[in-house]
């Protein structure tokens, strides 16, 4: 963007500023995703992840299609934001040092990238169809589907803390787990006592207008 002089002025330069950066997220997105599946020794995060490589692979085809639609040499545009979270979940990766807390640190790392991924392409869909441009959004569509799918997939693992039957728990994951469970317990006391302020005022009320 000009330092002098606004790049984006119309819907449409939004638009095309927004094709540009997801399809720069997406193809850092797919080079980070090997990564991923090296560090990750959970067989069914793994294969989560190798399933998502492909199809993120898919996406960026998708998007080539919408800059052929749009009579558009496919162009990706930096983005910081993608870059921000990429980096952050290899720095996290670099610094876990043990399995189990590995699995878990991945899934949260990669819910972030779905995460991001999810509102690029919500505002893509919302801009394309009030710019005429429908013949795009079913390949929106689809990629935000698989976005979506693999978020969900990447909770389920994350709920059932990676390693459901607890066959090989380490240390550090149980003192993560019994860390999470007792914040859970804190902040769900510290919501219960204004209910309780509450009806306790309630009560002191109803005995004074008695
Ligand atoms: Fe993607
Ligand atoms: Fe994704």
């Amino acid at each position: 963007m000009g330092f002098f002089s606004k790049d984006i002025k119309t819907m449409n330069d939004l638009f095309m500023h927004g094709l540009e950066d997801l399809y720069y997220a997406e193809n850092q997105i797919a080079k980070s995703l090997p990564d991923m599946i090296e560090k990750a020794t959970n067989p069914q995060l793994r294969a989560g992840f190798e399933k998502h490589l492909k199809e993120t692979e898919g996406q960026i085809a998708r998007l080539e299609q919408v800059f052929k639609l749009l009579d558009a040499e496919p162009k990706g545009e930096k983005c910081p934001a993608i870059d921000g979270i990429l980096k952050e979940g290899k720095e996290l990766m670099g610094e876990i040092g043990d399995e189990d807390v590995m699995n878990v640190g991945i899934i949260a790392a990669a819910q972030a990238v779905e995460h991001y991924e999810i509102t690029r392409y919500g505002a893509l869909i919302a801009w394309a169809s009030e710019l005429g441009r429908g013949a795009c959004v079913p390949l929106f569509k689809a990629s935000l589907a698989e976005e979506k799918a693999t978020d969900q997939k990447l909770t389920v693992l994350a709920e059932r803390r990676v390693n459901p039957q607890g066959e090989k728990t380490s240390e550090a994951g149980k003192k993560a787990a019994k860390g999470a469970a007792s914040m859970a317990r804190r902040s769900s006391k510290r919501q219960a006592q204004p209910a309780a302020k509450a009806k306790r005022n309630g009560a002191k009320k109803a005995r004074r207008r008695a």
